[in-house]
């Protein structure tokens, strides 16, 4: 079923538009789709918002859009000032509301906003809320995994939580600049610990806590916490995880490597386990609900510089070692702030609810800062999205009258494949947007998500943007103009998003290549932790002058924009991102494992599979035995998440006569492109390619 377009309601959005941004042809092509060219392409296919929503909208037209994006771009510091301008400054940032760097012919990069403005996170998204007269707002609906188990936090109730952490954390000698590692499932500690740390000026890490011991031990080393505040257990579903002992693994494993950690907040998470039950080390330990209730319920601000560090997140790159994406807090508080406003057309009546973990950067931007520097009202929902069974989403929904919904793909293909009738079981009549990000959404669940779940009447923002990017950068605005399923649209209000050929060339129009950006935003990410040269040879020198994102993408005649993936040795599972160079090195640590390559291949639920494929050190047989436990030892590395799918047994990798693993061709093998493996006369041993082959259904 797809929409049928009532074309003669719509045409004045047409008829507003003239010229799109960056490169877009003239508009007028739409004219000749809607009055009854046939749809050729997914590219022609246009839905548009209804009148109603259109007219209620921040952004009611494609006119008002092109205004305001124009003067983002022409006049980025007068355009942010204003937008800065709506938040809390202690002191008003200096003259230069930004400087930049982004080539590196010209210098190191540097990225600054709001540069000697004073002003505070948490105190923005707390105080200064309920000094507006909005402190009984619930700022947080929380929904545990059994049904039935909840809880709220109004604006004031937050803010006394957040400041006896704050205060805890103050008292074991947390100070401005230092660390601390988050560790902790949805429950409402998670935001509750990172605004505690941003009111104290502590840097948070928060680390998804479905990454292993040895994942958490690498992340605490690199940056060296005060504090890691984890809890004891949580259910997930039907399964309980023992979060204490991985933390306990991690915390010996950095131990032995020089660097013991003193003070361990565990939060006893009564209903997965008992504090009788958990293991501890005295002296290190200490349980949440002994000190952190016992502290004040007021603490001071500590104020900080607008570009003094407020969070490192690690990431997955091209190579094996996570990077510590770095953001600062003026600009991303400004930028978080106002593209949840717009691409969710947020207004103080909504009910907003984002399904991602805070332990991803969506959780950072778009479950806790964003929502709450704009008072609104969010739910936080520890459990699976498919337990007790594949209604809960529009159970949850109903539940709390949720107005705004964001979610991943992957999701919404699995709740697709589970049929309609557990949605349509539920109202769903208080949803108005609908939110996508994490991956390309295949025109197909677009529909579904639209049709079905929306009923035709909300509004998708498929929201293309990065960890390094902080917030969204391509993004429908909801009630602005008519969306092509698949596609993230146009561009954010001050971002320049541009298409480069491999020489780094830009092409205008209609076009496919890398995807880059020109010139900063206030939410970039400033440098990789502790390491930026890798930063600067990672996202600034391929395309010399522009930030590369590793996306590859493609602007139709229009000027929609379509991302199409990573160009790099990332692989998107579940819209978790993971680096082939991890998984790989995960495998070889394996006593058997000699040698081994990954690939991603296309999977209908997850977007991409892991596929790899493994040698094995001499003599060594193949076993189902033995597949099942290098799968294992890649979960006990990275997580359960990083799990290959499929394991490919390989008695030689295509190489090139230098060494060089060529992936094209284990791609082809492994998606069964068989007669598409192109010319592999330049390996060192072309027979390898045909004893893969043979080994393709083992
Ligand atoms: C990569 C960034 C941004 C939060 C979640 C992932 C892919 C993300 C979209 C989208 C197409 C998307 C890109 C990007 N991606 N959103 N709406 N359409 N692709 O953050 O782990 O930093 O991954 O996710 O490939 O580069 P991340």
């Amino acid at each position: 079923s797809t929409t049928t377009l009532k074309t003669s309601d719509h045409l004045r959005h047409v008829e507003s538009m003239s010229t799109l941004p960056s490169g877009a042809g003239p508009i007028s092509r739409l004219n000749a789709v809607i009055l009854g060219e046939s749809l050729a392409s997914e590219e022609d296919h246009l839905v548009f918002p209804s009148e109603a929503f259109s007219m209620q909208a921040h952004v009611p037209s494609p006119q008002k859009y092109l205004e305001t994006y124009a003067r983002s771009i022409e006049d980025p510091a007068g355009f942010w000032s204003e937008m800065a301008s709506g938040f809390f400054w202690k002191e008003r940032w200096g003259p230069q509301v930004y400087a930049e760097n982004l080539d590196i012919r010209k210098g190191k990069i540097n990225i600054e906003w709001f540069k000697g403005g004073i002003t505070n996170l948490c105190y923005n998204c707390l105080d200064r809320i309920i000094e507006s007269g909005d402190g009984d707002k619930i700022a947080i609906f929380w929904e545990g995994n059994e049904p039935g188990f909840d809880g709220t936090l109004t604006y004031k109730q937050l803010l006394a939580r957040v400041c006896q952490l704050a205060n805890w954390l103050k008292d074991v000698g947390v100070r401005k600049g230092d660390a601390v590692v988050i560790y902790l499932p949805m429950l409402m500690e998670l935001p509750i610990s990172m605004l505690a740390c941003s009111r104290i000026g502590a840097v948070h890490s928060v680390v998804f806590a479905g990454f292993s011991a040895e994942s958490l031990a690498q992340r605490i080393m690199d940056c060296k916490p005060k504090v890691v505040i984890t809890c004891n257990a949580v259910r997930r579903g039907s399964k309980i995880i023992y979060l204490k002992d991985i933390v306990d693994a991690a915390l010996a494993e950095s131990a032995r490597n020089g660097n013991p950690l003193d003070v361990c907040l565990t939060y006893e998470n009564e209903s997965a386990m008992k504090r009788e039950s958990t293991k501890w080390q005295e002296g290190r330990d200490i349980w949440w609900q002994d000190v952190v209730p016992k502290h004040p319920t007021t603490c001071a601000v500590e104020w900080v510089d607008a570009e003094d560090p407020l969070f490192l997140l690690y990431t997955s790159g091209s190579t094996g070692k996570p990077k510590g994406v770095l953001h600062t807090t003026g600009g991303y508080m400004v930028y978080t702030a106002t593209t949840f406003k717009y691409a969710f057309d947020y207004k103080p009546s909504d009910v907003y609810w984002c399904t991602a973990d805070c332990g991803w950067i969506t959780g950072h931007s778009y479950v806790t800062y964003g929502p709450l520097l704009n008072g609104a009202t969010a739910v936080v929902f520890e459990g699976a999205p498919n337990y007790p069974d594949a209604g809960r989403c529009w159970d949850i929904v109903d539940k709390f009258k949720v107005s705004i919904f964001y979610t991943a793909p992957t999701l919404v293909r699995s709740l697709m494949r589970e049929g309609d009738q557990y949605v349509t079981r539920y109202s769903r009549k208080s949803l108005r947007v609908l939110g996508s990000v994490g991956e390309p959404i295949n025109p197909s669940a677009w529909r579904w998500y639209f049709n079905v779940v929306g009923e035709s009447r909300c509004p998708i923002s498929d929201t293309w943007w990065q960890t390094e990017t902080g917030g969204f950068m391509i993004t429908p605005l909801p009630g602005a103009w008519p969306q092509k399923p698949g596609s993230a649209t146009f561009p954010f209000f001050g971002v320049q998003p541009v298409i480069v050929d491999e020489k780094g060339a830009e092409i205008e129009g209609e076009c496919s290549g890398y995807l880059c950006v020109k010139s900063s935003w206030p939410s970039a990410f400033r440098t990789l932790y502790g390491d930026h040269e890798r930063y600067e040879a990672t996202y600034f020198s391929a395309f010399p002058g522009y930030y590369f994102t590793g996306d590859g993408c493609t602007r139709d005649k229009d000027g929609y924009y379509w991302l199409t993936g990573r160009v790099d040795d990332v692989i998107n599972v579940s819209g978790h991102r993971i680096g082939t160079a991890e998984v790989e090195s995960a495998l070889v640590s394996h006593p058997q494992c000699a040698e081994a390559a990954v690939v991603g291949v296309e999977h209908e639920v997850k977007g991409q599979g892991i596929y790899a494929f493994v040698t094995l050190v001499e003599s060594v047989l193949y076993s189902e035995d033995l597949r099942r436990s290098l799968i294992l030892t890649v979960r006990n590395q990275i997580g359960a998440f990083a799990a290959p799918d499929k394991i490919h047994w390989a008695p030689g990798l295509p190489k090139t006569r230098s060494g060089k693993i060529m992936r094209r061709i284990l791609r082809k093998i492994a998606s069964r492109q068989l007669d598409e493996l192109g010319d592999t006369s330049t390996l060192a041993d072309p027979s390898v390619v045909d004893e893969l082959i043979k080994l393709v259904d083992c």
